[in-house]
């Protein structure tokens, strides 16, 4: 990092002037009052509405943060990419999608429905994410226990995150357990079509999908998290090649196509940038060879997204010239 400042060789050489931006974007985001916290499950719905928090981190390791970047929200569905991501590295892209597809499903995240293949539209819904859990659990290191295979992932969130703090919410995971009728509901509804691999133990799949969705991180983590996607897979605080390239730009296509639950077209459209959200108020941006972001803001839209997030991602590429096309 030093030599490079020397050589002035920085990602975004006007470091000052660009982060002088997005703490413009930070206070015009923070006046918006709209959306509602996710009240499916205590623990989220008694989350301050007034949490608000960016975090930026360049591929080459220059940070910035404001507002509310230190305090831990679970990952929901901001684990669903990177389970995707794990799964890919270790199987292969020809295997994972023998079992899940590459569409948007055009409907709700949680809803009760299979493509014409009777696999799940893609891994960036529940049913998407459940079954890749599936893979995770029985195809790759099936010697593994749960408890083995929980911390084999946790493993590989903290490398993504270059072993900044990362946790676990044991609250969030119990309540997750007993508000999941659905959760189960779409479990159940795969294995009557066969969606899993052999010998699947669907209590022990869904336990681990929902320990995914309650891994627990702030927005300083989460935007190394987006920045190791950004940087082709290599975290920029440790420089340790926890992905494949390969592996990543699949990743980030299904992002920009299926990211934000069902408005994840227009996003596409408006934005232009692959980005995951989830119900505890996080959205990942990821823009590839420049830089990640995360935002933290829980109340959600009626789609499912936090409201300032998405403001905060239309200001920012109102500004930049970061929208792909
Ligand atoms: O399984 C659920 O419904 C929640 N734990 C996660 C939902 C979430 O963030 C939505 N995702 N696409």
């Amino acid at each position: 990092l030093i030599s490079r400042a020397f050589r002035h060789q920085f990602i975004i050489p006007d470091w000052a002037g660009f982060t002088k931006h997005i703490e413009d974007f930070y206070w015009k985001c923070k006046t918006n009052t709209e959306g509602k916290v996710a009240s499916y499950i205590p623990q989220l719905a008694r989350m301050n509405p007034e949490y608000w928090g960016v975090s930026v981190c360049t591929i080459d390791g220059q940070r910035f943060s404001i507002g509310d970047t230190s305090i831990p929200f679970t990952l929901q569905s901001c684990s669903k990419p990177l389970t995707y991501a794990i799964a890919l590295d270790r199987l292969s892209p020809e295997v994972v999608h023998q079992y899940v597809g590459q569409e948007p499903s055009g409907r709700n995240f949680n809803e009760l429905v299979l493509d014409h293949n009777k696999k799940p539209h893609n891994p960036m819904i529940n049913a998407g994410a459940i079954l890749i859990c599936s893979l995770l659990k029985t195809l790759v290191k099936p010697e593994m226990g749960l408890a083995e295979k929980f911390d084999f992932t946790m493993n590989y969130f903290k490398r993504l995150a270059g072993e900044e703090n990362l946790g676990f919410n044991n609250a969030v995971f119990l309540s997750e357990r007993e508000a999941a009728d659905r959760n189960y509901a779409l479990g159940f509804y795969m294995r009557e079509y066969n969606c899993y691999p052999d010998k699947t133990n669907l209590r022990e799949i869904m336990d681990y999908y929902f320990q995914c969705c309650a891994m627990e991180a702030n927005c300083e983590t989460m935007a190394v998290i987006a920045a190791t996607l950004a940087n082709g897979g290599i975290c920029p605080i440790t420089e340790e090649k926890v992905l494949k390239p390969d592996s990543v730009r699949d990743v980030l296509s299904l992002m920009h196509s299926c990211g934000m639950y069902d408005y994840s077209g227009q996003f596409a459209f408006k934005v232009g940038i692959p980005a995951k959200s989830g119900v505890s108020g996080s959205l990942l941006l990821v823009i590839p060879n420049v830089m990640g972001i995360c935002t933290w803001s829980p109340p959600l839209d009626p789609l499912g997204n936090s409201c300032r997030g998405v403001q905060f991602c239309e200001e920012l590429v109102n500004e930049f010239n970061f929208h792909r096309y």
